[in-house]
């Protein structure tokens, strides 16, 4: 098979861990007998510096000529005092518009070997923890407008606004309740309906369209302020769990936790076709940049899954993950899931282990 690959290695530690992801990719190429042309370009902080705007035209243009994407991390305290439209962030939400990728999906899982990593008591682990976080990434307050301005009467004063569409609620539902029949048939539906209109709307949605058209999926709502809660409560009771752009992206950041280290969980974008974009979901951890001690695991997999759900290769995304399996059970950790009795390694040996174990 032969597939075109854009990287957009990004800033802070985005530009090692996408190497040593590809590291893994070219062992993949090699022992399965693919093709895979990889070719760079800028996003965030760094493509600010060189062409003055987070993401320039010909990134875009890459992206959507190619295959599939791999996304590093963007962000940075040097570009922290920039005005809104130039921060790194801003390439980062706008390719994900660009390319249409409404559908996040975080898959949180405890991998046996880290499960002292976690910091929740053994007995809250026995049943394990396998979350899928199902964020729709196009819409809701991270699109809606926002304005920042001196009132006449309150003074300085600034607003977001959260707006959802049917459609747009729909359309993630359907991805939720696909990825539900291929688990458990369950899915757990997350907002704020006791206060937010857009989450009356998501509610009430969500329940029609998955009754309508997926009458052997059953959706049970949670409260986002109970959910931040059950997570760390009861992980075990979650599987598929349903939710907007801005819980999504909260309640993510927290099921990492729970699985031990925001270093090891992947994330695939996707739209309507098979080109999708693939990012760890740790942002760029600046103070880590060039010290080679970034754990690359979050990207390897979310390589894995790129085999996957945009090439149809699963017995290859498989062997990815046999192998970050295999690595963990001998015992080698980055400085993030380190503990003591383990072998400590930086993010290239650990790609190199990986890469050797496929
Ligand atoms: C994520 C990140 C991004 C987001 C930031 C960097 C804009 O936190 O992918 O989870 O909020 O979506
Ligand atoms: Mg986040």
């Amino acid at each position: 098979m032969k597939k075109q690959i854009t990287v957009l290695p990004g800033d802070g530690i985005g530009p090692e861990i996408t190497s040593a992801a590809l590291r893994v990719l070219r062992r993949i190429e090699q022992k399965f007998c693919h093709k895979f042309n990889f070719s760079f370009s800028l996003i965030g902080g760094s493509a600010v510096d060189v062409c003055g705007s987070p993401l320039p035209q010909e990134t875009i243009d890459a992206c959507l000529a190619s295959d599939s994407v791999l996304l590093g991390a963007v962000g940075g305290p040097k570009w922290d005092v920039l005005p809104p439209e130039m921060r790194p962030e801003k390439g980062l939400l706008g390719i994900r518009k660009a390319m249409n990728l409404y559908s996040n999906i975080r898959p949180a899982r405890l991998w046996k070997a880290l499960s002292g990593a976690s910091p929740l008591k053994a007995e809250l682990l026995e049943h394990g923890v396998e979350i899928t976080v199902v964020r729709e990434l196009t819409g809701g307050i991270y699109f809606g407008k926002r304005e920042t301005l001196e009132d006449p009467t309150l003074g300085p004063t600034a607003r977001d606004t959260e707006q959802y569409s049917a459609f747009e609620i729909e359309r993630i539902t359907r991805i939720a309740c696909e990825l539900a029949r291929k688990r458990t048939g369950r899915i757990i539906s997350v907002d704020k309906a006791n206060v937010l209109d857009t989450s009356r709307l998501w509610r009430k949605t969500v329940h029609a369209y998955a009754a309508a058209n997926y009458p052997d999926v059953s959706v049970t709502d949670m409260l986002v302020d109970n959910a931040a809660m059950q997570i760390v409560k009861n992980p075990a009771q979650f599987d598929v769990l349903l939710t907007s752009n801005l819980f999504g992206d909260i309640l993510s950041d927290e099921a990492a936790q729970v699985t031990g280290s925001i270093g090891m969980l992947p994330s695939s974008s996707l739209g309507d076709g098979t080109r999708g974009l693939y990012e760890p979901i740790h942002g760029s951890a600046p103070d880590l940049a060039g010290t080679d001690t970034a754990n690359p695991i979050a990207t390897v997999l979310s390589c894995a899954m790129m085999l996957r759900d945009s090439f149809s290769l699963s017995e290859e995304a498989a062997a990815v993950e046999h192998a970050v399996d295999a690595v963990l059970e001998e015992g080698y950790r980055t400085a993030d899931i380190f503990s003591a009795g383990m072998k400590r390694i930086g993010c290239m040996q650990m790609a190199e282990l990986i890469a050797e174990r496929i």
